[in-house]
C-alpha cells in the first residue's frame, strides 16, 4: 500500500499536517502540493483555529519543490507547478487561521516559501533555511521573491536568494525570518503551547487582526486603514467583544 504523503491529525483544536516524505527529504511534488491545498480549503470550511505545518522525518521540514519530478516538466507544466505552489503559499497566507511553521529541519527553496507564507515560523536549532534555488539555474517559484523582502528587507532578501546559501537557525533568527529557535526535541511542544495562547484569544478577532496585517504589506494606506476600521468596527458588534467589553467595565473579570 502507497504511503500517504500528508499526514493530519488533530491535537486537540490544533490541526497538525506533516509532509511525510523523509526519504526525499519532503520534497514537494505536485501531488502533495494540490492534496495540501485541498486540506487548507476544507480547513477553512470547517472554522480551523489554529495550523502547524512540518516534516517527518529527523532531517527536514521541506528540501523544497521535488527536482527529480521538475527534470521531466514542460515549459507549460513548469509554469502551471509554480502557479499551484503560489495558489497554495497564498492558501496559508489568506487562511482565516492562524499558521505556524515548525522547521525541524531543512527549509530549502519551495519549503522556505511555505514557511514564509506563514503567520510564524519556529525552527529547531538544526534547521538550515535558504532559497538555493539559482544553484538549479531557476529563481524561487512559490512566491520567495515576493515575500522574502517584507520579512527581512530587501538587501538581506538578495543576499539570500542572489548567493543561494543557506543560513542556520540563529542567522535566520537575527535577521526576523524565523521567530523563534528552539531545542529540536522542544519545537512541537513550543509551536503546541504558541498555538494554545492564540486558542485562548478570539477567533474572529484574531482573523479580522491577520487579514488587518497582511493589508498592510499589499494595499496603500489610506486602503488599509479603511479595511482596518472596517474589522475593527466588525469585531464590535460580535457577542464576544461585547461581553468582554462588558466584564472590563464592571469589573467582573
Ligand atoms: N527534490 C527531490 N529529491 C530531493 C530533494 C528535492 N528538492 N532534496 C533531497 N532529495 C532527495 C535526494 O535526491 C536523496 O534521494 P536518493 O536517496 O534517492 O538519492 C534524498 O532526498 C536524500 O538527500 P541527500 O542524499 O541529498 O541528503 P544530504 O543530507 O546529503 O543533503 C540537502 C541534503 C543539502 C538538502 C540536499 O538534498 C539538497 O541540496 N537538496 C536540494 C535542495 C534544493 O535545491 N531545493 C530547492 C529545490 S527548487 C525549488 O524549490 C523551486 C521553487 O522555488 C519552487
Amino acid at each position: 500500500m502507497k504511503t500517504k504523503e500528508l499526514l493530519h491529525e488533530k491535537i486537540g483544536c490544533i490541526d497538525l499536517v506533516k509532509i511525510n516524505r523523509p526519504e526525499a527529504l519532503n520534497a514537494l511534488n505536485q501531488s502533495i502540493l494540490t492534496q495540501f491545498l485541498e486540506l487548507i480549503i476544507s480547513l477553512e470550511s470547517s472554522h480551523a483555529r489554529v495550523l502547524i505545518v512540518t516534516g517527518e522525518g529527523p532531517k527536514a521540514f521541506i528540501a523544497g519543490a521535488d527536482i527529480k519530478e521538475m527534470q521531466h516538466l514542460s515549459l507549460l507544466e513548469m509554469l502551471n507547478f509554480a502557479k499551484l505552489g503560489q495558489d497554495l503559499t497564498n492558501a496559508l497566507e489568506n487562511a482565516s487561521f492562524v499558521t505556524l511553521a515548525a522547521v525541524n529541519g531543512y527549509a530549502l527553496g519551495g519549503g522556505l516559501e511555505i514557511a514564509l507564507a506563514c503567520d510564524f515560523t519556529y525552527a529547531s536549532q538544526q534547521a538550515k533555511l535558504g532559497l538555493p534555488e539559482v544553484k538549479l539555474g531557476l529563481i524561487p517559484g512559490f512566491g520567495g521573491t515576493q515575500r522574502l523582502a517584507s520579512a527581512i528587507g530587501i538587501r538581506a532578501a538578495k543576499e539570500l536568494v542572489l548567493r543561494g546559501l543557506p543560513l542556520s537557525a540563529g542567522e535566520a533568527f537575527a535577521l526576523g525570518l524565523v521567530n523563534k529557535v528552539c531545542e529540536h526535541e522542544n519545537l512541537l511542544t513550543e509551536c503546541i503551547a504558541t498555538s494554545e495562547k492564540i486558542l485562548q484569544g478570539s477567533y474572529v478577532a484574531v482573523s479580522q487582526a491577520k487579514q488587518a496585517l497582511n493589508a498592510s504589506l499589499y494595499m496603500d494606506l489610506e486602503a488599509g486603514l479603511k479595511l482596518e476600521r472596517n474589522n475593527f468596527a466588525f469585531c464590535s458588534a460580535m457577542e464576544e467583544s461585547k461581553t468582554l467589553i462588558s466584564h472590563f467595565v464592571t469589573k467582573k473579570g
